[in-house]
C-alpha cells in the first residue's frame, strides 16, 4: 500500500498540500492550512446533513450498511437477540464487555431499585391533557428529571455519572408506562422488583386489580428481543442530538432528553406509527401497485422503507419479521401483516427501489408487532426510546471520556447580504420588498 496521506494541489494557487490519512479519514481542520492568502479563513468542508462527516471515534456499536451488519461491541446482533437479555446488552454497550454472572446480577438489581420516581413527577404527568401524545409526555418527563438530581451536573465524577446512567434506564419504563396510563386516565401502576426489566415494563401498563401482574412470557421475551435490537445504532439522528447537546456539558437528563425528541420525528422513531397509517391508508393489497406507482412518482413515501446507512436488507428487520409468527401466536394475527408483505414483495421487485437500495428498515414490522401486543400506535416511539435509552448513555459516556471533544459547533457558509446600513422604518420603500 502508498503512504496514508492525500496529496492535494489548491488550482486556485498552484500550492501543494499533503494530509495524512487515518482509519479511512482525513481531518477536517488539516484544510483550514489551505488559503489563497494569510487573512484568509482556509478551507471548509461543506456537508450538510453529515453524509459523509464522522463526528467522533467510537467503540461501541459498527454497522457495515452495504453488507446490513449490525455489531454491538463486536458481537452481531443476530446472536445477541438470540442468547442475550436487554439489561446484559445495556451493560455490554456502557462498558464494552458482557458481565459475569456477579455484574449481571448487581447490575439488574441496581436497576431494578432505581425504578421509582418522584411523587411530584406524578403532578407533572397530570397537568397533560388526556390526548397529550405520550412521546410529547416522555420528552418533557426525562428532562423534568434533571431538577430532581442536581448533582448530575458534576459530569467529571465517574461514580456521579454512573449513578445517573442507571437511574436513566431504570426509571425510562416508569415514565414510559405513566404517559401511557395517564392517556388512559388509568391510575399508575408501580413497579415490581419481582419482574424482569421488560416483565415490569408490561406491569406497569396493564396491571390492573390483581394482586402480581404475571406477564405472558411469549410477550416478555418478544419486547426482550425488540428492545435489544433498538438499544443503539452508533450516530444516528437521535444519538448525535444527545451527543451535540451533553457536549455542552449539560446533565444527561437533559441530553437524553434531546435524544427522545429527536426520536419523536417521523423520519426517526416515529416511522413505525407512519408505516401503520400508510399501511391502513392503502387498505387492501390490490390497491398496493397504485401506492407503490405513487411513490414512484414523488407523491408519496413508502415509510419503513430506506436507510442513510444500511443500502441493503437492515438485519433488525430481519429478525422481527421471523419474531411476528411467535407473537402472533399468542396475540391475534396482525390483518395488515399480509398487505405489509406484499407491499415489500412488489416493492423488492421494482427497479425504482432496487436502483436506489431501499429496503425495508426495523421500523417496517415492528409497529405491526407492537399492534398485535396491544399498543396504541402513539406509544410505538415510547416503545423506541426505552431501550434505546443505553445506546445514548454509552455514546454520551463516550463522548465525556473523549479528550478530543470540545462543545460541539459545526460552521456555516454565510449566502446572505453583504454589510449594509440600517434603514429607519419611515425611509423603508414598500415597493421594493420582494
Ligand atoms: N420511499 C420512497 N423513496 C425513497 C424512500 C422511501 N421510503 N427513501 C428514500 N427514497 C428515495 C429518495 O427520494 C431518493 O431518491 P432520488 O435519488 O430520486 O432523489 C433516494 O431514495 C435516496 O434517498 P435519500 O432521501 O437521499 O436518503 P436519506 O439517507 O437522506 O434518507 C431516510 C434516509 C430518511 C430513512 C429515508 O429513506 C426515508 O425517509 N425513509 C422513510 C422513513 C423511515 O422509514 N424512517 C425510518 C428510518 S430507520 C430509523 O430511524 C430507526
Amino acid at each position: 500500500m502508498g503512504k496514508e496521506s492525500l496529496s492535494i494541489t489548491d488550482n486556485r494557487t498552484g500550492k501543494a498540500y499533503e494530509v495524512p490519512i487515518e482509519h479511512g479519514a482525513i481531518r477536517g481542520m488539516d484544510l483550514r492550512k489551505i488559503k489563497v492568502s494569510d487573512d484568509d479563513f482556509g478551507l471548509m468542508s461543506y456537508d450538510p446533513a453529515f453524509m459523509n462527516t464522522a463526528s467522533c471515534r467510537s467503540t461501541i456499536t459498527f454497522i457495515d450498511g452495504d453488507k446490513g451488519i449490525l455489531h454491538y461491541r463486536g458481537y452481531p446482533i443476530e446472536q445477541l437477540s438470540e442468547q442475550s437479555t436487554y439489561l446484559e446488552v445495556a451493560y455490554l454497550l456502557l462498558h464494552g464487555e458482557l458481565p459475569t454472572a456477579d455484574q449481571l446480577s448487581d447490575w439488574a438489581w441496581k436497576i431494578t431499585h432505581h425504578t421509582w420516581i418522584h411523587e411530584n413527577l406524578k403532578k407533572f404527568m397530570d397537568g397533560f391533557h388526556h390526548d397529550a401524545h405520550p412521546m410529547g409526555m416522555l420528552v418533557s418527563g426525562v428532562a423534568a428529571l434533571s431538577p430532581f438530581y442536581p448533582e448530575a451536573k458534576n459530569g467529571t465524577d465517574a461514580e456521579t455519572r454512573q449513578l445517573q446512567i442507571v437511574r436513566l434506564i431504570a426509571k425510562m419504563p416508569t415514565l414510559a408506562a405513566f404517559t401511557y396510563r395517564h392517556s388512559l386516565g388509568m391510575p399508575y401502576a408501580y413497579p415490581d422488583n419481582d419482574l424482569s426489566y421488560t416483565g415490569n415494563f408490561l406491569n406497569m401498563l396493564w396491571k390492573t386489580t390483581e394482586a402480581q401482574y404475571k406477564p405472558d412470557p411469549v410477550l416478555e421475551k418478544a419486547l426482550e428481543v425488540l428492545f435489544i435490537l433498538h438499544a443503539d445504532h452508533e450516530q444516528n439522528c437521535s444519538t448525535n442530538a444527545v451527543r451535540s447537546v451533553g457536549s455542552s456539558q449539560v446533565d444527561p437528563y437533559c441530553a437524553v432528553a434531546a435524544g427522545v425528541a429527536a426520536l419523536y420525528g417521523p423520519l426517526h422513531g416515529g416511522a413505525n406509527e407512519e408505516v401503520l397509517k400508510m399501511l391502513q391508508a392503502i387498505g387492501s393489497k390490490d390497491k398496493i401497485p397504485e401506492f407503490v406507482k405513487q411513490v414512484k412518482e414523488g407523491k408519496a413515501k413508502l415509510m419503513g422503507f430506506g436507510h442513510r446507512v444500511y443500502k441493503n436488507y437492515d438485519p433488525r428487520a430481519k429478525i422481527i419479521k421471523r419474531m411476528a409468527d411467535e407473537v402472533f401466536a399468542v396475540t391475534r394475527p396482525n390483518p395488515l401483516l399480509p398487505m405489509a408483505l406484499e407491499l415489500e414483495r412488489i416493492a423488492l421487485q421494482d427497479d425504482y427501489f432496487v436502483s436506489r437500495k431501499l429496503y425495508p428498515n426495523v421500523d417496517f414490522y415492528s409497529g405491526l408487532i407492537y399492534q398485535a401486543m396491544g399498543f396504541p400506535v402513539a406509544m410505538f416511539p415510547v416503545l423506541f426510546a426505552i431501550p434505546r435509552t443505553s445506546g445514548w448513555l454509552a455514546q454520551w459516556q463516550e463522548m465525556r471520556a473523549d479528550a478530543e471533544q470540545k462543545i460541539a459547533r459545526p460552521r456555516q457558509l454565510y449566502l446572505g447580504s453583504a454589510l449594509r446600513d440600517y434603514v429607519p422604518i419611515a425611509s423603508r420603500n414598500s415597493e421594493e420588498e420582494p
